[in-house]
């Protein structure tokens, strides 16, 4: 979920819409704001998109103070009643929140048996606390004070309160939340990109804080009411970088953009005598390491796996990769001196924060690999290290993940030299020749387009086989298609197929083979030929110097280490054209957000 605020002279509405829209990605079922005048506060929402939700606000509502909410469903189902914002009983407070209240029922059970509650979810509590401390005499800022104390879990708060149309109260505990700052005006937002149109200057907020805002004024305080000073920064977005420009799409013109990221990784990670460099701390960090441990999530923990093959192969450190959210609860025996690389392309996944909390906690040391400088992932690890990729909006992830596994290679590289386990390897050079490879895969996008169409129009299902380096790519690529086009796919170790889900092989299920890997060329082959014996239709995609008549595309040859960089490409150009085939929503597929900030 997202949200938004606004208080100062302009309309409210456009400006909540427009900041609701940049921040569709993290949710889109259903969207709604309050404004606020003279008469009090007005509702509007919807289930939904943004789109949906600026069809019922009403024009002739003049405001200048207000509060929005997009969300992607954690407590109750997407609906007009579940939408943000809620209610108290009476009225008076209106909420927003974006998390998830643990001790929700526990809070209900405890002080609300009296309340009726208007819709399922755990927010509703929270503005209904807020109203029964006030009936019981306290001040609003004390009410919400206390409220934020009793609450566990994550949250996000802006509240209004129809008796002050001078102040909107803002909380934020481990969910993302930005005060930003103008000229007669103030606003909050859950990223900046929501509000870089009216300001670039941006305040952050750490858990367990809470803030007045007025239009003159921001005040931060933390829970036992001291006054925190902090000052704001700039954020550096372009507004055109989150434009769609001529593309009908995000996530392809976010593919098209790869080469250009590759380019500008390699500036990025360049020192004055043209070298790759990584600064002293981090390498230091890796080489004192025993073992690292990569955590990451979706897309991100795909990249982790090739990024795990990479280190290990430059740099000779064992490196184990995990699923953030199981890591969170079930964590391995660490070595004796580890090092944990978070990947995220938001910064934001809360199922990785929660991860890192706990191994700073412990004592360890953290290295950040993101998109987005000044996220909470980046800002709370010991150590950045940023993709270069610009904003990504599309949901289904791209160019953030050839971005990450091209920072990998050159992290494990700079690492491998300065362990000497690394010469003779122009890594600039390889990476040059993956973009051009890049560039060439993108010019031919009628094949994919083809492809799509005739292995994949009607099909309900569809498998990914690879080995080594190709099996995880594999699984990026059958992520890449569940994700957006809702075909069900899987991705399999070729070996691996045959111990089980073979099973599901009839006449003309399509599968996937990637042959860019010189060592496994003949087995992969072999399984392709065990899936084809039982019926599959087979779509083989190798490298140059691999091929074979039967594949139906072969991808430009590079370094057999970074194929992953480019045989990507026709996975994600497959599953675009299939989703589009399929009339599916490619930007905002179904139940998913590209930034998930609950655990
Ligand atoms: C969400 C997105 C995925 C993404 C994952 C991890 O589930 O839908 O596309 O890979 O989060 O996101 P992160 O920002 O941590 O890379």
């Amino acid at each position: 979920c997202g949200i938004v605020g606004y208080i100062g002279n302009s309309d409210t509405k456009e400006i909540l819409l427009k900041g609701l829209e940049k921040l569709e990605y993290r949710g889109y079922d259903s969207a709604g704001i309050a404004v606020q005048n003279a008469d009090g506060i007005h509702v509007f929402k919807e289930k939904g998109r943004i789109a949906d939700l600026r069809g019922i606000v009403d024009e002739n509502v003049a405001t200048n103070t207000g509060i929005g909410h997009t969300r992607w469903a954690t407590h109750g189902v997407p609906s007009q009643v579940n939408a943000h914002p809620h209610q108290s009983t009476s009225g008076r407070f209106t909420i927003v929140h974006n998390g998830v209240i643990e001790n929700y029922s526990q809070l209900k059970r405890q002080y609300l048996t009296d309340v009726a509650f208007k819709s399922e979810t755990d927010t509703e509590i929270i503005v209904q606390l807020i109203e029964k401390l006030v009936e019981e005499g306290n001040a609003v800022e004390e009410a919400f004070r206390q409220t934020l104390m009793l609450l566990k879990g994550s949250y996000a708060i802006a509240l209004l309160d129809a008796e002050n149309d001078e102040t909107i109260f803002v909380g934020k505990n481990k969910s993302p939340l930005l005060v930003g700052l103008g000229e007669g005006f103030n606003v909050v937002a859950s990223d900046a990109m929501a509000m870089i149109q009216v300001t670039d200057q941006f305040v952050e907020l750490m858990d367990k804080e809470m803030v007045i805002v007025t239009k003159e004024k921001v005040e931060i305080q933390n829970l036992i009411g001291e006054v925190m000073e902090r000052a704001p920064y700039t954020a550096e977005i372009d507004a055109s970088d989150i434009e769609k420009g001529t593309y009908p799409h995000y996530m392809l013109k976010e593919i098209d953009e790869q080469p250009l990221v590759m380019r500008k990784i390699i500036q990025a990670y360049q020192n004055e005598n043209n070298e790759l460099h990584i600064d002293e701390p981090i390498v230091g960090a890796m080489k004192e390491a025993d073992r690292i441990y990569i955590i990451a999530a979706g897309t991100s923990y795909h990249a982790g796996l090739v990024g795990k093959q990479f280190i290990e192969k430059s740099a000779g450190i064992p490196v184990e990769v995990h699923v953030a959210s199981e890591f969170n609860y079930n964590m391995p025996l660490l070595s004796e001196k580890p090092l944990f690389i978070f990947i995220s392309q938001s910064g934001e996944t809360a199922d990785s924060r929660a991860v890192l909390v706990q191994v700073k906690e412990m004592g360890h040391k953290a290295l950040t690999v993101t998109n987005v400088a000044g996220s909470t992932l980046s800002r709370e690890a010991d150590y950045t290290l940023l993709l270069h990729a610009g904003p990504e909006i599309a949901v289904a992830s791209t160019k953030a993940y050839t971005a990450q596994l091209a920072v990998l290679a050159i992290l494990a590289h700079v690492t491998g030299q300065s362990c000497g386990t690394v010469q003779d390897f122009d890594l600039i050079q390889e990476l040059g020749i993956v973009a051009t490879a890049m560039e060439a895969l993108c010019d031919t996008k009628e094949e994919f387009e083809e492809i799509a169409r005739e292995y994949l129009s009607t099909t309900r299902n569809c498998f990914f086989i690879g080995r080594s380096l190709d099996f995880y790519v594999g699984l990026e690529g059958s992520l890449k298609l569940k994700e957006i086009s809702y075909i069900q796919a899987e991705g399999f170790a070729g070996g691996e197929l045959k111990h089980g889900t073979i099973a599901l092989i009839e006449e003309g299920t399509p599968v996937v083979a990637l042959a860019t890997q010189e060592a496994v060329n003949l087995s992969i082959r072999g399984n392709v030929k065990e899936v084809v014996a039982r019926g599959a239709n087979p779509c083989i995609i190798s490298m140059k110097g691999l091929e074979d008549e039967e594949d139906r595309f072969v991808i430009p040859e590079v370094n057999p280490m970074l194929t992953p960089l480019i045989s990507v490409i026709p996975l994600q150009l497959i599953s675009y054209y299939a989703a589009l085939h399929r009339d599916c929503d490619v930007d905002k597929p179904r139940n998913l957000a590209k930034s998930v900030t609950v655990e």
